[in-house]
């Protein structure tokens, strides 16, 4: 009821609408902007009142308090229309009956709207017609959606399960994280405790003895005192027989040179000599090496064997090295182009020409493969090869290998190697060489083979930085390690398995 009366005040006299731009005129009443400046353009007197308005409306400064009035009453006005419009079903707009629907809009219009500019070119359908065929699709979908809600929800149940299974997983690892750290605190407890009882049975030993010393020293000290005290009464008596009587009846008996022996020096302050070696200088280092003795697992024991007949495994089966050639090699047409490949197929004095070599496809796991010596050269590379006696099937597996300063080597798994070529490292898979980024020259790299995942990681063993990881999937288990070397004459720095 309020809106209503609203309405009336804001309405202009001219218009007889809602006031647009509302401008007040001197005599306090207020139009339109645009309906005061066509007016004053005859007159020039208040329409309503009659008052002189001798102005431009233009220079009027909108009534700001009238303008949003206005616009909510318009507002207002034009909500309630489209109310009642809807109540009674008709077109808010039109006011006619909502027959149509338009498939384009997916809205209801009525006839008038259909031809109107809105809905140009848009298609129709009368409303019992549209109203079927939703229906239709609505009973296809509301099946099939509850059929998808089912898979959602099994999916949720799955998510839920997966994270229910990550929390499991984290905490039987966090477990046994815990279990091996307790394993090795265990074992440095034992030892702390063995080297300190070790300790202090060294100072018991070395006290008791000081103790002896010490002992023997206060004997000696009383026996002189005495002797002493015993010369000086002695002496006091002039007489001399009594003098020599009182001396001799004693048991002071023997030469005097013998009873009157400097004691010192049949006596020595034993020193402190307590000491724990190299405990005492390289206690971690020696617990660090013990340790080693009893971790477990440990890295893998490997023995080699050789399958080139140039390289030679060492008696104790951890070293490779190159044996000075008894034959040459004729040519290179016989070598298969890529080194990192089925070593322990029985290929033997396999060569490599390094430079672009398009593999044919018929070769199992022959790649493309580039490579430049030091130079920028192409090269020769004399691949040796050998591989571990024993296989990986199953479970997870750690090595080490010493190469030292050699500066050709490939090693890890078959198709997929870890290569150093004297400048650079690359990972070799079975088609691919990826060059790597890595600064240090390793010493010793330590390799680790999942064979479930058949994740193969390469590792700077000295301080266990990661080198690189790749996804062996071409790899078939059981397989073994493997070392490939060029080859060297005279070969003086083998490649040795490290085994703690
Ligand atoms: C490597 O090449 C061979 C032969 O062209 C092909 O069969 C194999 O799928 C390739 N492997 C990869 C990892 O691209
Ligand atoms: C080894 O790989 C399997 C399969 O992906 C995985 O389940 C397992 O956790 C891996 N083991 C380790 C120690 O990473």
């Amino acid at each position: 009821m309020a809106s209503v009366s609203y309405s009336e005040e804001l309405t202009c006299s001219v218009c007889l609408t809602i006031f647009t731009d509302p401008v007040n005129l001197p005599c306090g009443h207020s139009f339109c902007r645009q309906c005061i400046s066509e007016v004053l353009t005859t007159q020039q007197h208040c329409p309503q009142c009659g008052a002189a308005a001798a102005l431009e409306a233009a220079s009027l400064p909108t009534s700001l308090v009238l303008k949003t009035l206005a616009e909510k009453a318009k507002a207002k006005t034009d909500e309630e229309k489209r109310l009642t419009a809807e109540v009674a079903g008709l077109c808010p707009e039109h006011e006619e009956k909502l027959k149509l629907f338009c498939i384009t809009d997916q809205q209801l219009v009525c006839i008038i709207c259909r031809d109107g500019e809105e809905h140009e070119g848009h298609q129709f359908k009368p409303v019992k017609e549209a109203a079927a065929t939703l229906r239709k699709q609505l009973e296809m979908f509301e099946q099939s959606t509850a059929d998808d809600i089912h898979a959602v929800e099994r999916l949720a149940e799955a998510q839920k399960d997966e994270m229910f299974k990550t929390r499991e997983r984290s905490q039987q690892l966090l477990a046994r994280v815990g279990k091996q750290f307790e394993e090795m605190r265990r074992f440095l407890r034992r030892r702390e405790n063995e080297i300190k009882s070790e300790l202090k049975r060294k100072e018991e030993d070395n006290v008791e003895k000081m103790r002896e010393t010490f002992q023997a020293v206060a004997v000696a000290l009383s026996e002189s005192r005495e002797l002493k005290e015993k010369v000086s009464s002695v002496l006091k008596i002039t007489e001399s027989e009594s003098f020599l009587k009182s001396w001799t009846e004693g048991k002071s008996k023997g030469a005097l040179e013998h009873v009157f022996r400097p004691r010192v020096n049949e006596l020595q302050v034993v020193e402190s000599s307590l000491s724990l070696g190299p405990y005492e200088s390289h206690l971690q280092f020696f617990m660090w090496k013990e340790m080693l003795q009893v971790v477990q697992p440990r890295a893998e024991l490997l023995t080699l064997k050789s399958n080139s007949e140039d390289v030679v495994v060492s008696d104790d089966g951890r070293s490779l090295f190159c044996k000075p050639k008894t034959h040459q090699a004729f040519g290179y047409s016989t070598y298969t182009p890529s080194i990192c490949l089925d070593s322990g197929l029985g290929r033997q004095n396999r060569h490599q020409k390094l430079g672009f070599v398009t593999v044919p496809s018929s070769t199992l796991g022959g790649r493309r493969y580039y490579n430049q010596n030091p130079s920028g050269t192409e090269a020769t590379v004399n691949l040796q090869t050998a591989s571990s006696v024993s296989e990986f099937g199953a479970g997870q597996h750690y090595w080490e290998i010493e190469v030292g300063s050699r500066n050709y080597w490939e090693l890890g798994v078959m198709h997929n190697l870890l290569k150093y070529d004297g400048v650079k490292y690359a990972a070799c898979g079975p088609n691919v060489s990826t060059e790597l980024e890595f600064g240090n020259r390793p010493r010793k790299i330590g390799v680790y083979f999942n064979c479930s995942s058949k994740e193969l990681s390469f590792y700077d063993a000295d301080t266990m930085t990661h080198i690189h990881s790749v996804s062996a999937v071409f790899v078939t288990t059981p397989v073994s390690a493997q070392i490939n070397i060029q080859h060297k004459e005279p070969d003086h720095s083998p490649v040795t398995v490290c085994w703690y």
